[in-house]
């Protein structure tokens, strides 16, 4: 293996050891097996490439300070990717399937899990897609499953900053009864034009709104919307939003602190209302906003007023984290302790109070 610059890592493709691959075929899925290229042979005529079957998922494993590492919720990423199976008309891939598929492209590529001190981790790109030939649209004969790995760095190098986003009404995610609960690449590929043009216009990315009223918080980027007011964690429930587990997690996590949580319809008037609001998923876990524009309606609501991210957000953020990592206990048995690739533990961080866990570069 190649030395890696953990400090230099971002959210970019690093080629790892192998990746791991089944196939569905004759109504029933192969054994696992392993692959040290990270190309296919594909069909020209694969539905994956015409029509767009396809979903994947995102996860991460991190590696603690006792050197071991730890698989975050992925129970939930394998019924997520069977929900979006069952969305496009693909063969779901069993749970048990998914776990051996993950544990075993994890230990493959244990080496590349980075260290404590980094704030780094190992992201897992799970994807399933129609491999097999078909013309007419329907659905395909075929399907391949495959787990890669890629290191990837700490979202916030220089610390939990507030992030900028536009409301866009030029553009939708996905239809109220369309297919944006589920993460297939369709969704993704519809929202790359108004990421682009927020992207243009200075901002982080854009806040969808409904698509057929456009009065309600739909998505927020690639990520799930929350809003913070008083003792309330409020976030969008919406037909065309991805089901986020680190909302999921967050949720827990709110009325742990003693909140009231509400996933309920967010008209965009309510924005002037909230104290904080953020952007949510495994990317992330957080990115706290400290400013939302909606051009057309020439509004603007303003948060984070010293900068910096709210202290709700930041004691979510900093309680997800040290769960993830193992710096905390594990109540809710979110995490998979591995019993392969321990590494030598960490010496000891001095403590950093002015960053949100430790999210050292
Ligand atoms: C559209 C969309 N919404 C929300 C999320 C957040 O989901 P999770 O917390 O499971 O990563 C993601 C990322 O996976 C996403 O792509």
């Amino acid at each position: 293996m190649e030395k890696i610059d953990w400090s230099e890592l971002s959210f970019n493709y690093t080629k790892t050891k192998s990746n791991v691959r089944a196939y569905f075929r004759n109504g029933k899925w192969s054994d696992l097996e392993v692959s040290e290229s990270d190309r296919f042979n594909m069909h020209i005529s694969a539905t994956a490439l015409h029509y767009g079957q396809q979903a994947f998922e995102g996860l991460k494993a991190f590696r603690g300070k006792d050197g071991r590492i730890r698989l975050f919720r992925w129970q939930e990423n394998a019924k997520r990717l069977q929900r979006s199976a069952r969305g496009i008309l693909m063969p779901e891939v069993p749970t048990e399937l998914f776990r051996q598929a993950v544990f075993q492209v994890i230990e493959a590529n244990h080496e590349y899990v980075p260290p404590y001190e980094s704030g780094a981790s190992l992201y897992l790109r799970p994807m399933l897609f129609g491999s097999g030939p078909t013309i007419g649209v329907k659905p395909s004969p075929e399907y391949t499953f495959v787990v890669f790995v890629v290191p990837v760095g700490p979202y916030f190098k220089e610390g939990f900053k507030p992030v900028r986003m536009l409301i866009t009404r030029e553009f939708d995610r996905a239809a109220p009864l369309g297919t944006g609960t589920y993460k297939v690449g369709g969704n993704y590929a519809a929202s790359l034009a108004s990421q682009r043009k927020a992207h243009e216009l200075g901002f982080a990315n854009v806040i969808y709104l409904d698509a057929k009223e456009k009065k309600y918080i739909d998505e927020c980027g690639p990520a799930n919307f929350f809003a913070i007011r008083g003792n309330q964690y409020i976030t969008p429930k919406s037909s065309s939003i991805l089901e986020s587990i680190t909302n999921k997690s967050l949720m827990t996590l709110a009325q742990e602190l003693g909140m009231e949580v509400e996933r309920r319809r967010i008209p965009e008037e309510e924005l002037g209302t909230f104290d904080e609001v953020g952007a949510c998923g495994t990317a992330a876990v957080i990115s706290p906003i400290s400013e939302i524009m909606d051009h057309m309606n020439q509004k603007v609501f303003r948060f984070c007023p010293d900068g910096k991210a709210g202290p709700v957000s930041t004691r979510l953020y900093n309680r997800l984290r040290a769960i993830q990592y193992g710096d905390s206990p594990d109540p809710y048995g979110w995490v998979t302790v591995m019993g392969f690739g321990q590494t030598a533990p960490s010496p000891e961080q001095p403590a950093d109070e002015s960053l949100p866990s430790k999210t050292v570069g």
